[in-house]
C-alpha cells in the first residue's frame, strides 16, 4: 500500500471503463543504452501504459511502424528517419510532442527533453486525455533546481518526512533505491538538478571517499537526466585541507578548490555545480578575510568554468542583529547592502540565489528588493517546498498561491514593467542564466514529504519553474487526478480546500504583514509570537501596549522601502498606498488604526484568527466526505492531518488573540476573547 505514496503523481493506475483511447502498438526509443535518458522514455511508457490500459507494448530501437510512439532527440530522429518535424523550435531541455490517434512523435531537443516529452504524453493518458496535439514548449529558465538540506549524518535540517534518502552515520548510503525513485519524480516535472547536502554544508562531503559516495547518486540520478550538486563549507581548505587559511583570494585555497573540483568531474562528468552558503548565520565565508562576495563566488567560478558547471550563491547573508533599541537597524536590509554594490562584479556562470521575501520564507513578505537591484548579474529565486515556517506538513497550505504574489510582483525597475518571473529567468535583464531552486527536503517516510497532500506543491514546483505563468489551481488538479483519480468529487474537493488554506494558515498565524509568528527561537512550528522581539534574529515585531509593526520607511524607519525602485517605495512609503497584507511589514502603527474595512488593526487580528481556525475546521468535514473514494490508506492518512490541523488551528489562534489583547489592552468586539 506504500506504493499509492511512493508513487505520487505516477501512479498509472488504471482508467474507468469506457474511454476510447487509440494506443500505439510499440515503442520506439531512440538510444537504448542503459544510462540513457531516451532508454529510461522507452521503459516509461511502456510502463505508463501498461498500468493505465494493461497491454504491454515492445520496446524496440529502431524500425518503423506507422502506429507507434517514436521517443528520442530531434538529431537521433534525424539519424533514424532521414528527416525531422521540428526546426528550431527547441532549446536545451525542450521537446516536441505530436499526437495523432496512435501515431506519436517525442524528440527532445537533448535526451532529458525526450524524457519530459514522455512524461507528458503519460500524463495526459493518465488523466484520460486522448487528444491530437502538435505543439513545442521549452523551459522558462535553465536552472530549475532542488536543494535538499540533508546532513551526512542522516538527518535533514527542517525536513518533515524522514530521514535522509542519501546519507547515514557520515557516508552515503548504500541502497540508492530511493533516490532513483525521487530521480523518477523530478524528472517527470522537468527538475533537472539536486544539490542534495546542507546549504550549512559539512567539509566531509567532499573527502575523497564520499566523492565516490555522492558519484553513486549521480549515477542512479542519471538515466532521468536530473543532474548532481553540491554545497560546500566554505572553510574547507582549513579542515579538509590542512591549510592554515581559507582566504578566497590565497593561491593555496585556490589550489585546493581546484583540485577538489577536478575529483569530483572525474567522477560525476556531468556535476551541476555548487551551492555556497556564505557569512551567514555563523558559517565562514570571505568577509572574514575582508574579501568580498564577489570574490568568494568567483573563486568557485573560476575553478567550475572549465568543466561547465555553475555556481549558485546564495544571497540569505546576514549577521544576526543585536541592537533591536536601534530604530533604524533592519535584518531585511542586509541582502540589498550586501550584494547591490557588487552588481557586475560576478562571474558569468554565478547565479545569486534569492530567496522569495528579505527575511526567512514567511507566510507573507514582499518580494525581495534584491531583484531589483542586480542588473548585471543572473539571479535565481529560492522557495521553500517544504513548509518550516508553515506547518511542517502537518498543515495543509497549498504554497503556488503565496509564490505567486512574489513572481507576480511588478518592481518597475526604471519604471519599466519587471516582473519578478521576468528578472530571474534572464528575460527582464538579458541575462544568460537563471531560474529557481526549490528547498524540498523528501525523507524516507513513504509518502517523500510526510504528508500525501503535501506533494502538491513539490509537484507544482516543477511545472511553475518551466512556466511561471501556469495556472495554481489547473496545475493542482492535474496533480489531483493523477494522484487520486478522476472523481469529480475529489477533485474539486481538494481544490476547495487547497485553495483555501493558505489563506486559512495566514488567518490564523501571521496577520497584515507581520511575519508568521511561529516559535523563531526552536521549532519554527506553532505560535510563539513573544520570541520575536528582543532576541538576536532581527524578526522583530516591536509590539508594545499602544502599537506595532516595523517602521520601514525611508522618513521615519530602517529605510528598506528605499530599496525598490521609485514607484514601489514610493508604494511602500505610505500608509495609504501600502497593501493592507503587507502593512505591519512597512509600517509601525497603533492598534486602533483603521483599516479600508473600517476595522481596527486588533480587530482584524481578533476576526481573522477565528476566521481562519474555522476555515481549517471545515477541512476535516470535506474531506470525510471523501470517504470511498479514496483508498482507506490514504483517506486515513490524510484525515488524521486534518484533525490535527483543525485542532492546531486552535491552538494558534488562541494564542495569538491571547498576547495581543493582553499586550494591548484591548477586547474583542465580539467578546471572543478573555479580558485581562
Ligand atoms: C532558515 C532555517 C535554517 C537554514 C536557513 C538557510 O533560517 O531555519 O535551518 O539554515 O534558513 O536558509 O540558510
Amino acid at each position: 500500500v506504500a506504493e499509492n505514496g511512493l508513487q505520487a503523481w505516477l501512479r498509472y493506475a488504471p482508467l474507468p471503463q469506457g474511454h476510447n483511447a487509440r494506443l500505439p502498438s510499440s515503442i520506439i526509443a531512440l538510444n537504448s543504452s542503459t544510462n540513457s535518458p531516451v532508454n529510461t522514455a522507452g521503459q516509461e511508457l511502456q510502463k505508463g501504459i501498461q498500468g493505465i490500459f494493461g497491454n504491454r507494448l515492445s520496446i524496440s530501437s529502431t524500425g518503423k511502424a506507422p502506429s507507434s510512439a517514436v521517443v528520442g532527440t530531434v538529431a537521433q530522429f534525424q539519424e533514424a528517419f532521414g528527416s525531422s518535424p521540428v526546426h528550431n523550435q527547441l532549446e536545451e531541455d525542450g521537446f516536441w510532442l505530436s499526437v495523432k490517434g496512435s501515431t506519436v512523435q517525442i524528440l527532445g531537443q537533448n535526451e532529458r527533453g525526450a524524457l519530459y516529452g514522455a512524461f507528458e504524453y503519460l500524463s495526459m493518458l493518465a488523466q484520460g486525455n486522448f487528444s491530437n496535439v502538435e505543439y513545442a514548449t521549452n523551459p522558462a529558465a535553465p536552472v530549475r533546481w532542488i536543494n535538499s538540506w540533508d546532513n551526512m549524518d542522516g538527518s535533514i535540517t527542517r525536513g518533515f518526512g524522514g530521514n535522509s534518502i542519501f546519507f547515514a552515520d557520515g557516508h552515503i548510503v548504500s541502497n540508492l533505491t530511493r533516490a532513483a525513485e525521487y530521480a523518477r519524480l523530478l524528472s517527470s516535472i522537468r527538475v533537472n538538478a539536486v544539490v542534495v547536502n546542507d546549504v550549512n554544508a559539512n567539509f566531509t562531503t567532499i573527502n575523497p571517499e564520499n566523492i565516490q559516495g555522492v558519484g553513486r547518486i549521480a549515477d542512479v540520478f542519471r538515466p532521468y537526466g536530473v543532474q548532481l550538486g553540491l554545497s560546500l563549507d566554505f572553510a574547507s581548505p582549513m579542515e579538509l585541507g590542512n591549510l592554515s587559511t581559507y582566504d578566497p583570494l590565497d593561491p593555496g585555497v585556490i589550489a585546493f578548490w581546484g583540485d577538489i573540483t577536478q575529483q569530483i568531474y572525474a567522477r560525476i562528468p556531468d556535476f551541476a555545480g555548487y551551492l555556497v552558503k556564505a557569512d551567514s548565520e555563523g558559517t565562514p565565508g570571505p568577509l572574514v578575510y575582508n574579501r568580498t562576495l564577489a570574490d568568494g563566488a568567483n573563486l568557485f567560478a573560476n575553478v567550475i568554468k572549465p568543466f561547465g558547471g555553475i555556481v549558485m550563491y546564495r544571497a540569505f547573508v546576514y549577521n544576526q542583529l543585536p541592537d533591536e533599541g536601534d530604530w533604524k537597524a533592519d535584518r531585511a536590509n542586509a541582502a540589498v547592502d550586501f550584494f547591490h554594490p557588487l552588481d557586475g562584479q560576478f562571474d558569468d556562470n554565478v547565479i545569486i540565489q534569492i530567496k522569495y521575501g528579505p527575511i526567512d520564507f514567511q507566510v507573507r513578505e514582499p518580494a525581495s528588493p534584491l531583484f531589483a537591484n542586480l542588473l548585471e548579474t543572473n539571479t535565481a529565486i529560492e522557495l521553500q517546498v517544504a513548509q518550516e515556517y508553515l506547518g511542517q506538513q502537518c498543515h495543509l497550505v497549498y504554497l503556488p498561491p503565496l509564490w505567486r504574489t512574489i513572481l507576480d510582483f511588478d518592481l518597475r525597475v526604471q519604471n519599466q514593467s519587471s516582473f519578478v518571473r521576468d528578472v530571474i529567468t534572464g528575460e527582464r535583464f538579458k541575462r544568460p542564466l537563471g531560474g529557481s531552486a526549490a528547498v524540498v527536503n523528501v525523507g524516507l517516510d513513504d509518502t517523500w514529504l510526510g504528508s500525501h497532500l503535501a506533494m502538491s506543491n513539490l509537484y507544482a514546483y516543477g511545472r511553475l519553474a518551466w512556466d511561471w505563468s501556469s495556472d495554481s489551481e489547473a496545475i493542482l488538479q492535474d496533480w489531483t487526478r493523477l494522484t487520486f483519480g478522476l472523481d469529480k468529487t475529489v477533485i474539486d474537493t481538494i481544490t476547495q480546500m487547497s485553495m483555501a488554506s493558505w489563506p486559512a494558515y495566514e488567518n490564523y498565524s501571521g496577520n497584515l504583514g507581520e511575519q508568521t509568528l511561529n516559535d523563531i527561537l526552536y521549532t519554527h512550528f506553532g505560535p510563539n509570537p513573544q520570541t520575536l522581539d528582543n532576541t538576536v534574529w532581527g524578526q522583530w515585531t516591536r509590539a508594545d501596549h499602544a502599537s506595532i509593526g516595523m517602521d520601514r520607511t525611508v522618513s521615519n524607519g530602517t529605510g528598506f522601502s528605499g530599496q525598490y525602485p521609485p514607484e514601489v517605495a514610493e508604494m511602500f512609503e505610505h500608509i495609504e498606498t501600502t497593501p493592507e497584507n503587507l502593512l505591519l511589514w512597512f509600517h509601525h502603527v497603533n492598534y486602533t488604526q483603521i483599516l479600508k474595512s473600517g476595522k481596527t488593526v486588533i480587530q482584524h487580528f481578533y476576526d481573522a484568527h477565528y476566521e481562519g481556525a474555522e476555515t481549517a475546521h471545515n477541512f476535516v468535514a470535506m474531506w470525510q466526505s471523501l470517504k470511498g473514494k479514496i483508498d482507506d490508506e490514504r483517506f486515513e492518512d490524510v484525515l488524521f492531518r486534518q484533525v490535527f490541523q483543525a485542532g492546531h488551528s486552535i491552538v494558534w489562534r488562541d494564542s495569538i488573540v491571547g498576547f495581543y489583547s493582553n499586550i494591548s489592552g484591548i477586547p474583542d468586539d465580539a467578546g471572543r476573547v478573555g479580558h485581562h
